[in-house]
């Protein structure tokens, strides 16, 4: 079972033009399309006649024709034709479902239509400032349950481990991590002090010798996971405001997980900092550094998913899992709510 009444990304603005586009979140098949207005449409895709999946028919206007006897849909889902009789009948209905394009992406509700609120999508500060740079981001398709994304976004510690040429610093580091719960997620977070900088930000930040650093792995129902990074000269982080310092390198990596089904997962992402607003070279190089760690993650996560899937004797967990458990907590109880109301 998923967190229905939220939204989540459905597909990248690009991906959605004047054609249909299936895709499948929570179990479910949806097909997407662009309007002529330039809005985008999701409709189940299914044709309530043989469930013929509507996305093999084709687009006329702004309506879909199915692709087995020519039933036509509007995008709300109500039946417009039906070529073979003279009388549509009245329960040709399709659910069709809320959708908002933002920050580059198209977000669907897929829960219940009079609760699709606007005000419940992720903020992304700074998204319009001509000081910060942005990423062209990328798609990862993940064979593994979403919540072990939302997990590894919740460890700074296996960044020692699986990220030794990006996002590392060399050795292990024992710093403990501070923990804050909110009503709708947690932040997993600690400052590193007096460590040389890792590769992956080596070439980006603006001051020489060792930093200090700040790992803020941060995640929000259902699934929107927030890696904020800092670093600053050593001897000057440290502080909730240590993003001012001056010659501070901020990097601020959005997630956003959408569940496919129960072994498989879309994710999304892109990164924005505070530096290099229009130097291409530089929003390219952090692009390929991110496609490249994230596929580290991927080949750990889904060996995971295996492995815990499969297993024969229990496994147990560590303190860095703190994090974790209370957020799969909070998922269990949000979902039994909403299944309650
Ligand atoms: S299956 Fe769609 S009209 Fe028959
Ligand atoms: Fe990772």
């Amino acid at each position: 079972m998923f967190l229905e009444n939220c939204w989540y990304v459905a597909a990248r603005g690009e991906d959605i033009g004047r054609h249909l586009t299936p895709r499948k979140l929570l179990k479910r098949n949806v097909v997407l399309y662009r309007l002529e207005n330039g809005a985008v449409a999701a409709l189940d895709d299914a044709c309530p006649h043989r469930r013929l999946p509507l996305s093999k028919g084709q687009l006329l206007g702004d309506q879909i024709e199915c692709g087995y006897h020519g039933l036509q849909f509007d995008c709300s889902g109500r039946c417009v034709a039906a070529p073979t009789q003279s009388r549509i009948p009245p329960n040709a209905v399709v659910k069709s479902y809320p959708t908002i394009e933002r920050w580059g992406f198209v977000w669907i509700w897929m829960g219940e239509r009079d609760r699709a609120d606007e005000s419940h999508l992720p903020d992304i500060p700074n998204y319009s400032s001509p000081d910060w740079g942005i990423t062209e981001g990328g798609t990862l398709n993940i064979r593994c349950n979403y919540l072990w994304l939302t997990d590894n976004l919740l460890d700074p510690s296996h960044v020692a481990w699986v990220h030794k040429t990006s996002f590392a610093a060399p050795g292990a580091d024992k710093t403990e991590l501070e923990l804050r719960t909110f009503d709708d997620g947690l932040i997993v977070s600690r400052w590193i002090k007096n460590q040389p900088v890792p590769p992956y930000y080596a070439s980006l930040v603006k001051f020489q010798g060792k930093c200090d650093r700040l790992q803020h792995y941060e995640v929000r129902l259902p699934s929107t996971c927030i890696n904020r990074s800092i670093f600053t000269p050593a001897g000057s982080g440290g502080q909730e405001d240590s993003e001012h310092v001056d010659q501070a390198y901020v990097m601020i990596s959005y997630n956003f997980m959408t569940p496919v089904d129960d072994d498989n997962s879309a994710y999304y992402w892109f990164q924005h900092y505070n530096t290099d607003p229009d130097n291409k070279a530089v929003a390219k190089q952090l692009n390929q550094g991110a496609i490249a760690a994230f596929n580290e993650d991927r080949e750990i996560l889904e060996a995971v998913h295996v492995g815990m899937r499969d297993q024969l004797t229990p496994n147990i967990n560590l303190g860095l899992d703190a994090g974790a458990v209370r957020f799969r907590e909070l998922m269990k109880r949000s979902i039994a709510a909403e299944q309650k109301d």
